[in-house]
């Protein structure tokens, strides 16, 4: 059964649960698609591919929390450590790039 401490360890769970989703993934809009050169399905397919491929290893980055040279240095890397097709690499990028602003 769930002892003390299992509860007081799913109120601890939750809380963390709350916390991380007081800074969700923002939701593309078809402008901001658009002023990367995409569009809004494919930015929009791509903030769930970058929340289910890249969040094994570490926390899920905000797409403001870097400019845009390091968005483009790092993405290389880290999409062959997601195992991302040339085209997810492509899209997730578009997707950070798109709501970084
Ligand atoms: C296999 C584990 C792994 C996966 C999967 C992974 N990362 Fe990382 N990531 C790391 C490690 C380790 C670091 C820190 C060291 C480094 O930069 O290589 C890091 C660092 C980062 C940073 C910080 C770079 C900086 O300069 O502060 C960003 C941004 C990032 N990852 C984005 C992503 C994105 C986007 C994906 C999905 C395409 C992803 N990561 C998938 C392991 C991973």
């Amino acid at each position: 059964m769930l002892g003390i401490r299992g509860l007081a360890g799913l109120v601890g769970l939750v809380i963390l649960i709350t916390a991380c989703a007081g800074r969700p993934l923002p939701v593309p809009t078809a402008a901001q698609a658009a002023a990367v050169g995409s569009d809004l399905a494919t930015v929009t397919a791509a903030r769930s591919t970058y929340a289910r491929s890249c969040s094994g290893c570490h926390a899920l980055d905000h797409p403001a929390d870097h400019d845009e040279k390091t968005w483009r240095d790092v993405m290389p890397d880290m999409a062959k450590k997601a195992k991302l097709t040339a085209q997810e690499a492509q899209d997730v990028l578009a997707y950070v790039l798109a709501t970084r602003r």
